[in-house]
């Protein structure tokens, strides 16, 4: 058995690198990033040749490794170096093996491999494509939604990727949630539906409706199927700007939802929402605010998914205030924000219908 060196975060200065690198200034510390961008490539190129889990069945010469990916020993082997050095992978013995983060985070079925596949295949591939466009007009030609649309078959990756990303926080989310008996519970933009088939897990008896656009109809309910619990997961194909949202619902749910939208919008989605509420329903907003971080790891992804609402979206991460102004304005109040460790710059916001 080889050693399995558990790596939380891939490339870690050490203390002499950080004081030369990061304090006294004396060596480019952008290199930081060229690592970490061909860093991203790597990954996903082992995830589009599936080279992690060739590895699961355990430590593998280069030759058989070669063999089994169809690539030249030449060539997987300076790929698979460069991913012991970030600590996806060790060699021992002339034998690579997934590290237990790998084994954990990309091969795990909770894991977060789909996610950086859909980075890797389709949203990098359209910040190359929109970023200039972005930033000097402050919009792309078309957003990721217009360009999935066209391009049909790219959606389950998208929601595969959604889904494991949400997989991530879901368990402690949906602990969060005030939701028992038989409440029904709606979840809007709810697309993969990970949260609706976690909360139908948690609670038995409740009932949940995901209504998103047609696309993540198969994967919504695939992904109930997979839980056991698609007699209690149900599907509503519309547009939730535009479309009846049905009414008397206990709970709903805007999750990563609101970051698609300005101001007026959102306003208008949650006045929809509110009617589709009990009187004495919750909403619960989850998403990456402005003005939320306190560390530096918060509030990189924070200025990191603000760029990416730009140029995917032509949105920005909303600043926290502005969102519970906004829910103000559509007859809510807001009860209560949480934060959660395991997912820095998220934030869980409560609101009830103001009477
Ligand atoms: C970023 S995903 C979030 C998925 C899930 N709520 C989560 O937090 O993981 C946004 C979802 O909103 C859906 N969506 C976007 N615009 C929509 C619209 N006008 N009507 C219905 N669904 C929409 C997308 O299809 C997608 O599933």
């Amino acid at each position: 058995m080889l050693g399995r060196r558990t790596r939380l975060v891939p490339v870690v200065p050490n203390a002499l690198e950080r004081l030369i690198l990061l304090r006294l200034n004396r060596a480019p510390g952008p290199v930081l990033d060229l690592v970490g961008g061909a860093a991203e490539r790597a990954v996903g190129l082992a995830l589009e040749l599936d080279l992690f889990a060739a590895l699961e069945s355990g430590p593998t010469s280069l030759a058989d490794l070669a063999t089994r990916l169809d690539c030249a020993p030449e060539g997987l082997e300076p790929l698979c170096d460069f991913l012991v050095a970030l600590g996806y992978l060790v060699r021992e013995d002339g034998r690579y093996a997934n590290t237990e983060m790998t084994a954990a985070w990309l091969l795990d079925a909770d894991g977060v491999g789909p996610w950086l596949a859909f980075w890797n295949d389709v949203v990098f591939p359209f910040w190359e494509a929109q970023a200039v466009t972005a930033v000097r007009e402050g919009a792309p030609r078309q957003t990721l939604y217009e360009w999935l649309d066209d391009h049909p078959d790219r959606w389950r990756l998208a929601h595969e990727g959604f889904r494991a990303a949400a997989s991530v926080l879901a368990p402690t989310v949906v602990e969060r949630l005030d939701v028992a008996g038989d409440a029904r519970v709606l979840d809007v933009g709810g697309g993969h539906g990970l949260y609706a088939a976690t909360i139908a897990e948690r609670h038995p008896t409740v009932q949940v409706e995901v209504f998103d656009t047609e696309p993540a109809r198969e994967v919504a309910l695939e992904t109930a199927r997979e839980r056991g619990v698609e007699a209690r997961v149900s599907f509503v194909a519309g547009d939730y700007t535009t479309d009846s949202l049905g009414e008397g619902y206990d709970a709903a749910l805007l999750f990563n939802v609101v970051h698609a939208h300005d101001g007026p919008e959102s306003v208008a989605l949650f006045e929809r929402v509110r009617e589709a509420l009990a009187p004495d329903g919750r909403l619960y907003v989850l998403d990456q605010f402005d003005g939320t971080a306190r560390t530096a790891l918060s509030r990189a992804t924070v200025g990191f998914v603000g760029l990416t609402y730009l140029v995917t979206l032509g949105q920005r991460a909303h600043d926290v205030s502005d969102v519970s102004t906004w829910l103000a304005e559509a007859g809510f109040e807001v009860q209560d924000r949480r934060s959660f460790l395991t997912a820095p710059g998220v934030s869980l916001v409560v609101a009830t219908p103001a009477n």
